[in-house]
């Protein structure tokens, strides 16, 4: 009788167990180098100098009176663009615009409209007629005073209203006005200013973060039907940036001031459709959306915005 030898019998399976580990370690190997070499021609050599007026003679920026919206408008006329500033205020946009002028010795226009009302595009059309737009950068936003429960937002109703206003239409219409004339020149660029908070729901600023959802998908199906006709459409979702929106006065390597912020997300642009933007958030990015399961962040989110809006209340003295 044969005797049963059991290393030869395994020796089949153990050689096709080791091609297949070696095979998992190429893969995994190759799938990093990909991710290094990636992540070094986006945040290292960046794509610095595709913005600039060959695409177009002017730049549109929307909220160009604070923030991250006037660091765009500053950074697009250093590149010698004619800038159209759009905001509220007109004292405001008036005091950006001569800035920018006596800096950058550029031509400057502005429109002062509300983009909480519905019924102001006739008037931007009106002031945007005729203009060889090369960026429009769709910044407007608008958040929660301090992060509450849905129902305990107050005036709910205006607030549902004005907030999809700012945050959505304003996109959708802009993009309405200023994509023909780019289709036809078969050059542009679009900036969709979402959030990081369009990524995954923040519980308790819910409709901010449904909105800027909504911005994220607009742009990145936009991009898909527009990139073969050489429009670049991009999807900008930052962290933390100190601005008056956030009330964050001191910057730190994770909260950006506005100017630095937007110096390494125009690098960005022709090499994303979706971008976190800036290097420390978009390791963040990864952190919430690939590494931690979506409950915990939820359940983070939600107990961070309690305590914020604990600490806002009590500040008010409201409770
Ligand atoms: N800061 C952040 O951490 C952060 C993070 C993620 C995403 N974002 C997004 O980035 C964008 C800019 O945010 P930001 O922090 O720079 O905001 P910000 O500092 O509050 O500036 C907002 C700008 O929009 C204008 N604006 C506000 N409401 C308006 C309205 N109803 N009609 C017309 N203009 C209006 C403001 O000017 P006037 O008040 O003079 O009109 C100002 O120029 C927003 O879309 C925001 O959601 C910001």
């Amino acid at each position: 009788m044969e005797s049963f030898n059991v290393v030869e019998t395994l020796q089949p399976a153990e050689r096709a167990l080791f091609w297949v580990g070696a095979l998992i370690t190429a893969s995994l190997a190759l799938w990093l180098l990909y991710k290094i070499i990636t992540g070094f021609r986006i945040w290292v050599l960046g794509n610095g100098d595709l913005l600039s007026p060959k695409l177009g003679k002017w730049a549109v920026v929307t909220g160009a009176t604070d923030g991250i919206g006037k660091s765009y408008a500053e950074e697009l006329a250093r590149r010698g663009f004619s800038m159209m500033l759009i905001s509220r205020s007109q004292e405001k946009l008036d005091d950006v615009a001569k800035s920018l002028e006596s800096a950058y010795n550029v031509e400057t226009k502005t429109i002062a409209v509300d983009y909480g009302q519905a019924d102001i595009y006739p008037k931007i059309e009106k002031g945007l007629a005729g203009l060889e737009i090369g960026v429009l950068v769709n910044n407007v936003g608008i958040s929660y005073s301090y992060p509450e429960f849905f129902l305990h937002i107050p005036d709910l109703e205006n607030f549902i209203t004005t907030m999809i206003n700012v945050n959505i239409t304003s996109v959708c219409q802009m993009t309405r006005l200023v994509l023909p004339r780019m289709e036809a020149r078969a050059k542009g660029v679009i900036l969709n200013i979402s959030s990081a908070s369009g990524m995954f729901p923040v519980p308790m600023l819910t409709i901010y973060s449904s909105t800027k959802a909504f911005v994220d998908f607009f742009s990145r199906g936009l991009q898909a039907e527009y990139k073969c006709k050489g429009i670049i459409i991009q999807s900008v979702l930052p962290f933390f940036v100190a601005t008056k929106m956030t009330k964050i006065r001191k910057p730190t390597l994770d909260k950006p001031t506005p100017e630095r912020y937007v110096a390494a997300e125009l690098t960005t642009v022709g090499l994303q459709d979706q971008t976190n933007g800036y290097f420390p958030h978009a390791v963040m990015g990864w952190v919430t959306t690939v590494v931690a399961p979506i409950k915990l962040v939820l359940c983070l989110g939600l107990r961070m915005n309690k305590a914020q809006r604990g600490g806002y209340l009590r500040r008010r003295k409201l409770r």
